[in-house]
């Protein structure tokens, strides 16, 4: 590894406290979750101690200048979002509490309002239950029918199996950036003009690309765009859905109450302008702070330079899980897919992911079993659960030499004790 690669996470490092002094099951930390979610700079941490400590008031609503403050500082979160994604306007950024409500947005919202039965959505096999549900349930409203683009040999979406499942009954296509199981880099300009070429819309779930590449809706030319604050090293209890602001007018408020509101008789009700008339209730005004404060931290540290620093770490990783007897990595290598996420899913013939799990958190090990909330997934590849290393831009060649070593022993001992 080259030294200045290094240094990049030398530096970010000492920004997160976890790290400087954190330990897992009274060992060192070795955090190998972060597509699970990541850790917090103290730039976020400090974000939101000094929202809570000093500037803590109702947004829209007071007369008083702390009120005042409030707004400011939940508006400027807004427009560091919209302008990290390349967005137009900062009022094409509706607040959520999450992905997964932001792509309830769109199900509920545009959805009930423009589809019919007999109309088609596009998904994919490896997509998280969060943009397969919403659907699920819009088709039972609905009779909207959903179909599903195959995965290839090599775990990438079959591009050829999207072009024959494209027809003009389809309205949507909603796909993941990269995949939190498979690690593959969806192509989605490529995508989103044969999407539009049918006159579908497209819906990008990018939990897990934000933080580890740049992204520009605009020159996706995508129409919607789900993220997740706790995936880009900011607070639980944010998420944003991005859409063009002529698409969010012609949609109809999701959840109604205060904010959302212009005028209210005791029979009807008017709506308030983009962004409000999606943010009913009080928002989370500290959080959405927080993941403001974590996009300028990522932004500083530059989307690529994180990429390259996270495509050689992860190059890395696959080449040891390669040279361990009976690993299976799932997705594509990174010599095929140099854009693929930093993770690597894999199975062990014969030992429980689980099992693996346990015994590298008994030394300080924290990586993710299970089926990742890609149920259906897991049932394609005729397998219950998987293991999964991922990484960031804070991830050292050391943290995976250690992995490696404590994983084959893992492997050896369970192999010997079953
Ligand atoms: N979606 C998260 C993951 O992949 C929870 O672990």
């Amino acid at each position: 590894m080259a030294n200045k690669q290094q240094t990049l996470a030398e530096i970010t490092r000492r920004d997160f406290p976890l790290f400087r002094n954190g330990s897992n099951n009274q060992k060192k930390l070795i955090y190998l979750d972060h597509a699970a979610t990541s850790q917090k700079p103290s730039q976020v941490i400090e974000a939101l101690k000094n929202y809570y400590s000093y500037n803590n008031a109702n947004v829209h609503r007071g007369a008083h200048q702390l009120s005042a403050r409030a707004t400011e500082a939940f508006e400027e979160a807004r427009e560091i979002t919209a302008s990290f994604i390349g967005a137009s306007l900062p009022k094409e950024i509706l607040f959520t509490r999450n992905a997964t409500e932001a792509i309830n947005i769109v199900a509920r919202s545009w959805g009930d309002k423009e589809l019919q039965e007999g109309d088609e959505i596009l998904l994919s096999l490896m997509e998280h239950h969060s943009n397969l549900v919403p659907w699920q349930q819009l088709s039972q409203r609905t009779g909207c029918i959903l179909r599903h683009v195959g995965i290839t040999q090599s775990g990438e979406l079959d591009l050829a199996d999207l072009q024959r499942k494209l027809s003009p009954r389809t309205r949507l296509v909603s796909l993941v950036h990269i995949s939190n199981t498979l690690g593959c880099c969806n192509p989605i300009s490529e995508i989103t003009e044969m999407v539009h070429s049918y006159g579908a819309m497209i819906l990008i779930d990018a939990c897990q690309s934000l933080a580890h590449t740049p992204i520009n809706v605009q020159a996706l030319n995508i129409d919607f765009l789900a993220g997740s604050s706790h995936k880009l090293c900011g607070p639980t209890g944010a998420g944003f859905l991005w859409a063009r602001e002529e698409i969010l007018e012609n949609m109809p408020p999701f959840l109604g109450g205060g904010e959302m509101i212009q005028e209210v008789f005791l029979d009807k009700s008017t709506w308030a302008e983009l962004p409000h008339k999606f943010e009913a209730g009080t928002p989370a005004v500290g959080e959405a702070i927080g993941m403001g404060e974590a996009l300028k931290y990522l932004k500083k540290i530059g989307l690529e330079n994180i990429h390259s620093w996270e495509k050689n770490i992860t190059e890395y990783l696959f080449e040891n899980l390669n040279s361990i007897n009976g690993v299976r990595i799932f997705g594509p290598k990174p010599e095929r897919q140099p854009k693929r996420g930093s993770l690597a899913t894999f199975s062990v013939e014969g030992i429980h992911a689980n099992d693996i799990a346990e015994l590298l958190d008994a030394n300080g090990i924290c990586i993710r079993s299970g089926h990742h909330c890609c149920q259906p997934l897991h049932r394609y590849y005729k397998i219950n659960a998987t293991a999964r290393a991922s990484i960031s831009f804070t991830s050292t060649i050391n943290e995976i030499d250690f992995f490696i070593e404590e994983l084959t022993s893992a492997i050896n001992f369970l192999k010997n004790n079953s």
